[in-house]
């Protein structure tokens, strides 16, 4: 038996317990277990005076198991009650806290009779961001330290509070400045004076919810409130709770408001989604066949080419991670232009008060301009992000092969280029990929990492790694057109357009899609992305001969595009803009209808909210399964990450493929079938990927972590 990771120790007349669990002293079964029977021993030896908890390594208890949720059998229960019966000792109890304590954690902190921390030490209730509640009488807890309203917002939003704003709300005692060892040590003084005052312990679960300052009927209204945010379950559950802490009988009542609140979300498919997704971005780094251990090659500094939209989009997100960038262009105009952009961004970025314009000086400062390709030689990765055109992509990729150090990485930010083409021009495959950034690229969080055919493993592990640390969630994806993201939107603007020439608005579309949760249906996506850049794909596709034998594919967009209505920037797409709000363009109505009329489309009046949910949903799923078939995205797991770190699908959906589990793989390949037989199959738009099928056959879900 591995020994447990809870000892009781005793510090002369005090008893010690302490948790080591790395890395940060998560509680699981075992850890649980371990303070059962750590109180049990402290209840059976009355020599020892008080109790102090404390954690080994760099914090506090961190949080809980997560994965423990999925285990049918789980139960707060013996958790629980261990709280409980270490609140009721008579024996003063003194938490020694550092790091963070967090969930599990601060719900520990608060069963404590005192809390002492050492500075920047951040507690918090996290759970929200799972779609759960605090399971541990957090709900009940907090509320009596530090209120109801600031506990409802600290649980809503899951946000860590610092030391200060900790210890002015009540949650934390006292402060203390140094190490663990000091932390330690002041917690063992307090446990002494409390013993030496003798005064009865101050339990928190006796204190009564301070409910004087609040506005009549404030917690009505906050349960109101979070019940109309019904796509997260879990804010009603915890606004329901904290209500019964305040308004419950006893302090037994509030524990069963809260248990059976936290049983009712555990199993709410948005939690599930959305635990799916916490572990999703966990496993994208690990890349099948690669060594533990591959040596990476170092990233200090870092070349941009290209100073538009993206470069410096991608310069700021790295010199917002400290790493210097020499910023490429080609005319002193673009360069002035583009560096201009990137100043006028810190500074609104400063003017709303959420950078210190000191900081922005010195992220500016690290933005080295040039227009020289030789200032590159030294850096160790550099990333080239010029107009989307194969052969000046090419023409760089080979002077940027000369040019930079031998082991230096040549990354390309193209959307649709065959990056084994680009590789193959710059003399130096091995040290090529894609890192395919989105639009603004200092903001978006996902980065999909394109892996050549060539790309020497050690580079793609070295770009996995680097992407944390500029804020990216990366996701490796094979070579293909459009990678993972883009190649799935494709079918999607694909029935969206079809939706509309068969006679439903844009605003119907957009709608039902908005529906799911998604924050912009496609129609506003691409007036706002600008309907050339969405036709100029279109169209170079077609000249690739990438497009289906289909003259009224995508027909809509190629229209609008010729007529010039490029979306919000010049007031009119899909819809017609006054600012920037989209009101009904008759015209492109009229150009749907007539396009139709071209193309032989029928036109309907019943399209329903369901048919354009399963038209736009479905067949992006069936893709998906495409590119796990052909193995340009790993695991199913993936391509969720993509979607919600990228392209706005909500977290409580769990992504595309975490819907078509959670709807069922049988059904949406029953109803890709049903949309074969009434809409025609000529150009395979309905037909079901191999891969699907089995899945549905096996009940085996798309949404796997591994495959
Ligand atoms: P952009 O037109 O805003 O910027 C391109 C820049 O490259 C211009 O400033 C231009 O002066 C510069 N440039 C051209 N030739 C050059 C040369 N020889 N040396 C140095 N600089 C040169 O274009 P954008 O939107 O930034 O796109 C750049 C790349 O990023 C393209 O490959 C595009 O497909 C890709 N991309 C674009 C996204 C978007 O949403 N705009 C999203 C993801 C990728």
């Amino acid at each position: 038996m591995s020994p447990s990771p809870v000892t009781l120790q005793r510090d002369g007349d005090i008893a010690v317990l302490l948790i080591d669990n790395p890395p940060v002293n998560a509680l699981g079964k075992s850890t649980v277990q371990g303070l059962i029977d750590a109180l049990a021993a402290f209840q059976a030896d009355a020599t020892a005076h008080a109790l102090v908890i404390a954690c080994e390594g760099r914090t506090f208890v961190a949080g809980g198991d997560i994965a423990a949720f999925e285990d049918p059998d789980f139960s707060t229960v013996p958790y629980n009650s261990f709280l409980g019966r270490l609140e009721a000792l008579d024996r003063p109890v003194v938490a020694a806290i550092h790091g963070t304590a967090l969930g599990g954690g601060l719900e520990l902190a608060m069963a404590c009779h005192w809390r002492v921390a050492l500075r920047g030490t951040r507690v918090g209730l996290p759970e929200v961001k799972l779609g759960l509640i605090p399971g541990s009488l957090g709900t009940q807890r907090l509320p009596r330290l530090a209120g109801p309203e600031k506990a409802l917002q600290m649980m809503s939003t899951g946000r860590m509070v610092g030391d200060q704003e900790a210890l002015a709300a009540g949650i934390l005692d006292e402060l203390c400045e140094g190490n663990v060892g000091d932390v330690r040590a002041a917690a063992l003084q307090r446990a002494r004076t409390l013993v030496a005052e003798g005064g009865a312990p101050r339990r928190t679960s006796a204190l009564p919810v301070p409910t004087a300052g609040l506005a009549p009927g404030f917690l009505d209204q906050a349960v109101a409130l979070a019940e109309a945010q019904f796509r997260y379950p879990a804010l009603a559950a915890i606004a329901r709770a904290v209500r019964a802490a305040a308004s419950a009988p006893s302090f037994a009542e509030g524990e069963a408001a809260e248990a059976r609140e936290f049983m009712g979300v555990l199993r709410t498919p948005q939690s599930q989604a959305m635990r799916h997704l916490f572990f999703a971005e966990r496993q994208t780094g690990k890349i099948p066949g690669l060594p533990r251990d591959l040596p990476l090659r170092p990233v200090e500094r870092v070349g941009v080419v290209g100073a538009g939209t993206m470069g410096g989009g991608i310069a700021m997100a790295l010199a917002n991670a400290g790493l210097p960038v020499v910023l490429v262009e080609a005319t002193p105009e673009a360069l002035e232009r583009g560096l201009g952009l990137i100043r006028r961004n810190y500074e609104a970025t400063v003017a709303k008060g959420k950078l210190a314009a000191g900081v922005a000086e010195k992220r500016i400062a690290l933005i080295t301009p040039s227009l020289a390709y030789e200032d590159l030689s030294q850096v160790d990765l550099v990333i080239e992000a010029v107009f989307e055109d194969m052969a000046l992509k090419k023409d760089i990729a080979a002077r940027l092969g000369r040019v930079v150090k031998p082991g230096a990485i040549i990354a390309t930010n193209t959307s649709t280029l065959d990056v084994d083409q680009i590789a193959q021009a710059s003399g130096r495959p091995a040290d090529v990929l894609g890192m395919h950034f989105f639009s603004p690229a200092n903001v978006m969080r996902l980065l999909e990492v394109v892996r050549g055919a060539k790309t020497d493993p050690a580079v793609l592990a070295t770009v996995m790694k680097l992407a944390p640390r500029i804020g990216k969630v990366a996701v490796v994806s094979g070579v293909c057109y459009g990678f993972i993201g883009n190649r799935m939107a494709e079918v999607y603007m694909r029935e969206a357009e079809f939706l509309l020439m068969e006679g439903a608005t844009p605003a119907q579309v957009d709608g039902a899609v908005q529906t799911l949760g998604l924050a912009m249906g496609p129609c506003r996506m691409l007036d706002m992305a600008g309907i050339d850049v969405g036709a100029k794909t279109v169209i170079e596709l077609g000249k690739t001969g990438g497009l289906p034998q289909d003259p009224s594919y995508r027909a809509l967009v190629q229209a609008l595009f010729a007529k010039g209505q490029f979306g919000q920037k010049t007031g009119a797409g899909y819809y017609r803009y006054e600012g920037r709000t989209p009101l009904p363009n008759p015209d492109t109505l009229a150009l749907a209808e007539s396009l139709a009329r071209e193309h032989g489309i029928a036109r309907r009046d019943d399209i329903s909210d369901t048919e354009i949910v399963e038209r736009l949903i479905y067949p992006m799923v069936n893709e998906g399964a495409r590119i796990l078939e052909e193995g340009i995205a790993y695991r199913g797991s993936d391509i969720d990450v993509v979607w919600t770190a990228g392209y706005g699908f909500p977290d409580h959906a769990g992504g595309p493929m975490c819907l078509a589990d959670q709807r069922g793989l049988a059904h949406v390949v029953e109803r890709l079938e049903h949309y074969a037989r009434v809409r025609g199959n000529a150009h395979g738009y309905w037909s079901v990927s191999p891969l699907l099928r089995q899945r549905a056959a096996e009940g085996r879900p798309l949404s796997l972590g591994a495959n």
